[in-house]
């Protein structure tokens, strides 16, 4: 199933200008034809690059006339923007995407879309067209630039538009409505060519392309004109960004020219430890606007469960990643990604997880029981582990992170911080809360006026997994 790294050019990557005109024509006819929907809700599963593609999703129906509903069951058009890295988001999806089929019976001209990373799944398309017959539109992840097209096919028939085409390309110029103006996505490369063994992301996004550094540049001016406060750059391995360009730019250069034009707060996910250059870690120390905060998934402490996982570095080389990046930018925010359970995982292999926690000491970790996914080399794998033993395993492990967590937030107590304020704090009107510096959630009192804004503030102390602040 391993595709084949550089065979095309990059001209052949970026969809032409002729395309993306064509779908602005689709676009124009759904916005003139009688009785098309006239509100539209978009529901996320899964990552961030997801979120950012919802945000696309809007864009391009916002400008077929169609205006955001309140929640999906008062929009006439509903698209389930789906995620398939473990079992329960598909089933969430799944279960959700039924459940709407009610609704139509209250609106029948309720219209039903479902995108996404699961449509790319392999036998998911004939699935959809056999089980799921009240779907109307299905399409995967490689075919979101071209959604005015098939929703315009699907509004002109009766039948359900399914389509799946695997183009690995690079869609420039899409319409993006963005959830906050204040801290906006901007995807740097798609897909990924790991082929980590549990994963089935290069499957469903495809193999790795960066885009263009002129383009990126070019998003994040219009960005710092539009008083964007914070940028966040997103791809599956942001580390490996420009390895497919040919003309030198790398990650730590795409940053630096990022860095230079003076964009407040700039973050990035994700990264891969293998990838992670000294220049990089460089990078991060020397560029004032560049947050000092790192989310590096280690998924195992075990070499041996690392090995069979084809993460391509060992236990003292991630640890030697994690010295460096705190050397370089002290007191920087670390967080992970670990996976408890994967085919084989002994007893030992778990200690030496945890053991790896205790060393480390992130100040956030995000823990997973293995899923097996179809299609990758760990479903085929021997030694398949009870999930009962999975279970008791990844509570053994929240419970050691959630203590160290309440000591390693302790060193923020006394320190200045800035916070990106998101909104009100889920608690009290009279309290505001947003992201510090280090990525972690700060809570202070405050009001709207502050929302949207960087507020200086000083830790006080701390509240389950957030800090209390006061302003300075
Ligand atoms: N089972 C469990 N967790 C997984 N992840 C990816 N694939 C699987 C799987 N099959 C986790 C990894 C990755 C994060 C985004 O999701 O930890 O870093
Ligand atoms: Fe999946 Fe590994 Fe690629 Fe991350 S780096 S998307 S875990 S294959």
């Amino acid at each position: 199933m391993e595709k084949d790294g550089n065979d095309m050019t990059r001209s052949d990557l970026t969809v032409s200008a002729e395309e993306m005109e064509r779908q602005k024509e689709f676009t124009a006819e759904i916005r003139q034809m009688p009785g098309r929907p006239e509100s539209f809700y978009v529901v996320t599963y899964g990552c961030q690059m997801n979120a950012h593609d919802s945000e696309k999703l809007s864009g391009m129906l916002q400008e077929m006339g169609m205006t955001e509903a309140e929640d999906r069951e008062q929009a006439d058009f509903v698209i389930f923007n789906t995620c398939c890295v473990r079992e329960n988001a598909e089933r969430r999806a799944l279960g959700n995407v039924t459940w709407l089929k009610e609704i139509r019976k209250r609106n029948p001209g309720l219209v039903i879309a479902v995108c996404g990373c699961m449509i790319q799944e392999p036998g998911m398309a004939e699935k959809m067209l056999k089980q799921y017959k009240f779907i109307n539109l299905a399409f995967g992840t490689s075919n979101l630039w071209k959604f005015p097209e098939l929703l315009y096919r699907t509004l002109n028939t009766d039948r359900n538009t399914v389509v799946v085409e695997n183009e690995d390309v690079i869609p420039e110029g899409l319409p993006i409505s963005r959830a906050r103006k204040e801290a906006a996505y901007i995807t740097v490369m798609y897909g990924c060519n790991n082929y980590c063994s549990y994963c089935i992301v290069p499957y469903v996004r495809g193999r790795e392309r960066s885009r263009e550094p002129a383009s990126i540049l070019r998003e994040a001016e219009e960005l710092l004109r539009s008083d964007v406060q914070e940028i966040m750059l997103l791809g599956q391995n942001v580390n490996s960004y420009g390895k497919d360009l040919g003309g030198g730019m790398s990650f730590a250069g795409l940053l630096r020219e990022l860095d230079a034009m003076g964009i407040p707060r700039i973050r990035f996910m994700t990264s891969h430890p293998k990838d992670l250059s000294d220049k990089l870690i460089e990078t991060m120390g020397s560029c004032g606007h560049i947050l000092p905060q790192f989310h590096l998934p280690v998924q195992s402490g075990s070499d041996r469960m690392l090995k069979e996982m084809n993460r391509h570095y060992t236990r003292s080389q991630y640890l030697d990643r994690v010295r460096k990046l705190r050397a370089a930018v002290p007191g920087i925010g670390l967080s992970t990604d670990i996976i408890v359970g994967f085919p084989g995982e002994t007893e030992a292999d778990f200690a030496d997880t945890m053991a790896l926690v205790e060393e480390v000491r992130y100040d956030s970790a995000f823990t997973f029981i293995y899923s097996p996914r179809v299609g990758t080399r760990a479903a085929e794998m021997d030694g398949q582990i009870d999930p009962e033993v999975s279970k008791e395993r990844i509570q053994k492990l929240i419970a050691l992170q959630e203590g160290l967590q309440q000591e390693t937030m302790a060193r923020f107590v006394g320190m200045e911080e800035e916070a990106l304020i998101e909104g009100f704090s889920r608690r009290s009107t009279l309290e505001v809360s947003g992201k510090g510096r280090h990525g972690i959630s700060i809570t202070l009192r405050g009001g709207a006026e502050d929302i949207g804004r960087i507020v200086r503030c000083r830790i006080t102390g701390l509240k389950n997994n957030t800090l209390t602040a006061e302003r300075i």
